[in-house]
């Protein structure tokens, strides 16, 4: 399966491809813009769209699943997928790293995809503050410590001897050139499943944490770091915790914050300001969780007015009743003439 995501016990394929999940190894497959093959989808007056094909190639007219993959249920259901599976990799290993500043994050990554080319299979980050919290929410427990920062990066290939070199020499570049202060690597399933509950149950613990405003943002993989510093910095007191996670290798972060309970005065302090840098620095406010029914209003900050105009005639063509996933996704035409 092409797509993997820490929500994958409670998730459904369906809800996948309407959000255009990205998950954790989107780096290695593509996105699900790319893997899926076809769909069936029920349309609003309730007739059946079978696209499901399956063919590799396909250029008869419009790509007409590209318009439901990523749309968030507002222009029709789902009810079937064709995905296109990779071969099950046969040697996995995972390595999980600590570095002292995210400038070596970012180094750590740029090895990593030099040294381990074809079978790096995920690169994602994590800070301290992550870290902290699923030890004390979840109590899983840290192997390694005192770094600001982890990383963790999977390789996935065919010959467990070639990987397992290729992977020792990445790590020996990464620790004597200074990168990497820490670090362990596992290659048997038990173990490598109890390293990626660290990363994956992030989301978990932080709603044990208090009441979370999330973020989900793209930005040129440089500047990822500095928007959770930032709004450390302007936030102070105010928050319990300011956190960042996400795919590194995609430029994907997951700006969370926490507080004892919901403020609107917080909430003030936040919005539009994280939408305003992240247009600033041209990433998206939302990397892959879409818009849903908070931030639709502010999807000017990452579309032209002219392609909000042509969504909103797409939902009216295919839904002029409103009745699928209303008020989600877009604004009304009211609403989108902010800018
Ligand atoms: C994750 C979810 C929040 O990456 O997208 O953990
Ligand atoms: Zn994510």
């Amino acid at each position: 399966m092409p797509l993997d995501l820490g929500a994958k016990g409670s998730c459904h394929i369906g809800g996948n491809v309407a959000t255009n999940a990205g998950g954790l190894r989107l780096l290695r497959y593509g996105s699900l813009r790319g893997t899926v093959l076809g769909l069936e989808v029920v349309l609003a007056d309730g007739s059946v769209l079978d696209c499901l094909t399956s063919l590799r190639k396909d250029n008869t007219g419009y790509d007409l699943k590209q318009l439901f993959i990523g749309s968030e249920g507002t222009l029709g259901v789902i009810t079937a997928v064709s995905i296109l599976c990779p071969q099950k990799p046969k040697a996995v290993n995972l390595a999980f790293l600590g570095c002292q500043s995210f400038a070596k994050v970012l180094e750590t990554f740029t090895t990593s995809r030099a040294m381990l080319g074809e079978i790096l299979s995920a690169c994602e980050f994590m800070d301290e503050k992550c870290m902290e919290l699923v030890e004390r929410h979840l109590k899983l427990s840290n192997p390694l410590t005192g770094s600001p920062f982890y990383v963790l990066i999977e390789t996935s290939g065919s010959d467990s001897t070639h990987d397992a070199d290729k992977l020792n020499n990445f790590l020996e570049q990464a620790m004597t050139s200074g990168l990497v202060a820490d670090g362990t690597v596992a290659t048997d399933a038990k173990k490598i499943k109890t390293l990626w509950s660290l990363r994956e149950r992030i989301t978990e613990a932080l709603t044990h944490d208090g009441c979370v405003y999330k973020y989900d943002i793209s930005l040129p993989v440089g500047k990822l770091y500095d928007l959770v510093m930032d709004m450390r910095a302007r936030l102070g007191q105010s928050a319990k915790n300011v956190v960042g996670y996400g795919h590194l290798g995609d430029g994907n972060l997951h700006l969370n914050i926490t507080a004892e309970s919901y403020s609107h005065f917080l909430l003030d302090a936040i919005e539009p300001y994280v939408y305003e840098w992240t247009a600033r620095h041209k990433g998206s406010i939302s990397a892959e969780h879409g818009l849903g029914f908070k931030k639709k209003q502010y999807i000017h900050y990452s579309k032209p007015n002219e392609a909000i105009f042509l969504m909103q005639r797409f939902k009216a063509m295919l839904d002029p009743k409103g009745i699928l996933n209303p008020y989600k996704t877009l604004p009304t035409s009211s609403e989108s003439n902010m800018h």
